[in-house]
């Protein structure tokens, strides 16, 4: 089968895991991020939601609920093979089926790096038990090299809010509220992510020009995502209507469309922050604190200055400081 290609990218009106054996190379791709199928009758999903269906697409295609398991380890297999090591994956999953695709990744070689919950609004109606707002995110990456993990993306180490709290901080906490796009009117897939979930996880996890790939399009919005951002994608969906109605959508896009909406972090300066620190450099660190502190110095000033001599944070010199 010809791939559709749209600015690089390459997309597969296929299923995934045949798809990925005959189309992906081993360790090729730089991340993954996926939605895979709920197993939980696609057909009676939308009895879950209070929306009017007449805006949803068909064609999404459902894995019956006693194929689950084989069918998680079949494609979690394939997403391990392709992943570069140090390459990371996202699956997106509710609970219904969590355990199924917690077992298929315990039986690969990839590893957890966080288990993140995202709460979202519009919560699946119920009337006789709590409602269902959240959805499990398992973050894992392929051992044997670096992972990219992009800490200051978004928010600078150093940046404070008003109220003096770190926005950093609470951007990488692994609980993520994050709002599904309401959409009254529009066409969508029955499961369309928000974008701002989707240009997270890129942010944080690949780089301009990296391949990202997602084994279950959907509503392509990974894939519009990653142009967005400039990454390349690859990607697989099953459905002929989806597919069809929804790489349309693509090629009106111009890569790299949503970097300059993208608010500048204001990245930290610290040139050695991070790095560990040398015997030589902590014995050049106890000998200049000696000096300044013959000097009659505030240790306010003195570690102003240990900062600026020695490119580290105030809790690195303090930390230091306190073995010497
Ligand atoms: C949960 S949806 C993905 C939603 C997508 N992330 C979005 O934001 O629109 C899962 C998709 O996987 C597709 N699918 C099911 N089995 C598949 C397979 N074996 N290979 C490729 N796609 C498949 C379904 O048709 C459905 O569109």
């Amino acid at each position: 089968m010809k791939p559709v290609s749209v600015h690089g990218s390459r997309f597969f009106n296929d299923d995934c895991i045949t798809g990925a054996q005959t189309y992906l190379e081993d360790n090729s791709v730089d991340l993954i991020i996926t939605d895979p199928p709920y197993g939980i009758r696609g057909d009676t999903l939308h009895r879950h939601y209070n929306r009017n269906e007449q805006y949803v697409i068909p064609g999404y295609v459902e894995i019956p609920k006693n194929e689950y398991a084989k069918f998680s380890k079949r494609w979690i297999s394939e997403a391990e093979r392709v992943l570069r090591p140090g390459g990371s994956i996202y699956i997106i999953s509710g609970y219904t089926n969590l355990y199924d695709i917690l077992h298929a990744l315990y039986q690969t070689s990839l590893l957890e790096v966080n288990h993140i919950i995202w709460k979202y609004s519009f919560g699946v109606f119920t009337k006789r038990k709590y409602v269902s707002s959240h959805y499990h995110i398992l973050f894992y990456e392929k051992p044997g090299g670096r992972r990219t993990f992009n800490a200051e993306s978004r928010f600078g180490l150093a940046e404070k809010t008003a109220n003096g709290r770190s926005p950093n901080t609470s951007d990488r906490e692994d609980v993520w509220l994050i709002n599904r796009e309401y959409k009254p009117k529009k066409k969508k897939n029955k499961n369309e992510l928000p974008p701002a979930l989707l240009i997270k996880m890129l942010q944080y996890s690949s780089n301009e020009g990296d391949l990202v790939c997602d084994f279950f399009l959907g509503g392509f919005s990974t894939a519009k995502a990653a142009i967005g951002l400039n990454r390349r994608m690859v990607g697989f969906e099953l459905s002929k209507d989806l597919f069809d109605a929804k790489v349309r959508e693509l090629k009106p896009l111009r890569p790299g469309y949503l970097l300059d909406s993208l608010p500048a972090p204001v990245v930290s300066t610290i040139k050695n922050q991070g790095r560990a620190w040398t015997p030589q450099e902590r014995l050049a660190l106890a000998s200049r604190y000696a000096v300044l502190k013959g000097q009659k110095l505030l240790k306010k000033a003195i570690t102003a200055i240990l900062c600026e001599e020695f490119g580290r944070g105030r809790f690195a010199i303090e930390k230091a400081l306190q073995k010497v």
